[in-house]
């Protein structure tokens, strides 16, 4: 069967290449349902783009090569197509939009938009190969094995992340099979681990912190986890850290903790120094932090040499992860396809005419808010647009 295009993965960036790519198209998925992380994301709400999409918010090799998709096809133009639909929808924090209702809403939008495109889902590609025309397929479908011919091949099967909902290396093996780069991949947005026990009396305990890894800092909460450190701030950092680093977590983030203490020696000396920080800390916190460092007596015990001391302590509190929760829970793959070889502008491998690679396989990663599916949805239309 000759088609134009073939699309592998029906997610978020294959469905949008689709709505756009054209008359003769055909998605293939190895799922049962398309867009099978949309439908779980933000909650089963999906964080479908986010008001402050900016490159400087985007981690891959070249920090220049997203620049072009995002500036053509903006977190503006998708959310004039959610509004289209007539889909309900709501800014949480931080410019994150959200479904007031359904992720299942976004899923429904995009296959009512790709509607022009035939879609195969529960169809697993068997075999791919370059030919004078373009590319050869074989996939098989219901049992059956069908051959595909195709001028345009967009790979748009995503990362590694969350194996257990069928994310494979596909677009990985496919980049090499027709010797385009790849850049070394990792888990992103993804909890730390810590050895056994480490937090576990603190589990369940949030606070607003900064936490800095690899020269990057997130004001966001930190959560403390069974298993070690989690929460916004953490998932965010994460994708900056690598093995054997030390986070650095200020506990006290826009908190003059020295000056604060000071104040409340001057005002309160009877209190005690745990009482005064558990009025900026949560208690549980406290407590264990007494563990470490000396928090006994009250504040008019305190020298000013210790009110700094703890505040160093506090502001600059330094913990090594011994890895992370991998891809077992990550949000995202880092790296990828190498942007080297790609155009982008139009997402096609300056190495092979009409292979394209789109969404989470490319080496472009996104901060948690929006951003990934900002990027699925301008690289997915930059390459329907091309072809
Ligand atoms: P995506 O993974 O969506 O799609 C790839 C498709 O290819 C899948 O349908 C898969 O079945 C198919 N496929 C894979 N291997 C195949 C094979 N061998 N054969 C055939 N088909 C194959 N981002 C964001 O911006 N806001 C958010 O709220 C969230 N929330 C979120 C929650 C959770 C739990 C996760 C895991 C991730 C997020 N993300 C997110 C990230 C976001 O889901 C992700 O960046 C996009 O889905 C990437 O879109 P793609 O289309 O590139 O890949």
């Amino acid at each position: 069967m000759q088609i134009a295009t073939l699309i592998l993965g029906a997610g978020a960036a294959g469905m949008m290449c689709a709505a756009h790519a054209g008359p003769g198209t055909v998605v293939i998925d190895h799922a049962r349902n398309p867009g099978e992380k949309i439908r779980i994301s933000g909650g089963g709400r999906c964080n479908f783009t986010n008001l402050g999409v900016d490159p400087a918010c985007f981690v891959g090799r070249n920090p220049h090569f997203h620049k072009s998709a995002l500036s053509r096809y903006t977190q503006w133009d998708f959310l004039d197509l959610v509004q289209k639909h007539g889909i309900p929808w709501h800014e949480k924090t931080l410019g994150q939009l959200f479904c007031d209702t359904s992720a299942r809403d976004i899923i429904a939008m995009l296959r009512a938009e790709m509607a022009g495109a035939e879609l195969w889902l529960s169809t697993a590609l068997r075999d791919l190969r370059r030919t004078d025309a373009g590319f050869a397929a074989r996939v098989e479908k219901d049992g059956q094995a069908i051959d595909l011919g195709c001028r345009n091949l967009v790979i748009a099967t995503g990362g590694k992340s969350i194996p257990k909902m069928g994310a494979t290396g596909l677009a990985y093996d496919i980049a090499r099979q027709f010797d385009h780069p790849v850049t070394e991949v990792r888990p992103g947005l993804v909890p730390f681990t810590f050895p056994e026990g480490r937090f576990s009396a603190l589990a369940g305990v949030a606070t607003p912190s900064r936490v800095t890894a690899g020269g990057t800092s997130f004001d966001e909460a930190l959560l403390f986890t069974h298993r070690g450190l989690s929460g916004p701030a953490m998932l965010q950092a994460s994708s900056y850290w690598r093995e054997s680093e030390s986070l650095e977590i200020d506990l006290l983030p826009g908190q003059p903790l020295a000056q604060l203490l000071r104040d409340a020696r001057q005002q309160s000396g009877k209190r005690a120094l745990t009482t005064e920080l558990a009025r900026h800390l949560p208690a549980r916190l406290v407590d264990y932090l007494g563990q470490t460092l000396d928090l006994k007596g009250n504040l008019a015990d305190l020298s000013d040499a210790r009110i700094d001391a703890l505040a160093e302590a506090l502001h600059h509190w330094h913990q090594r992860p011994s890895g992370t929760e991998g891809y077992r829970t990550a949000e995202v793959t880092l790296g990828g396809i190498d942007t080297s070889s790609l155009s982008s502008k139009t997402m096609m491998s300056n190495r092979i005419p009409g292979l394209y690679f789109i969404g989470e396989a490319v080496d472009v990663t996104g901060w948690l808010g929006g951003y990934n599916f900002q990027w699925a949805w301008s690289s997915g239309w930059a390459a329907g647009q091309a072809i």
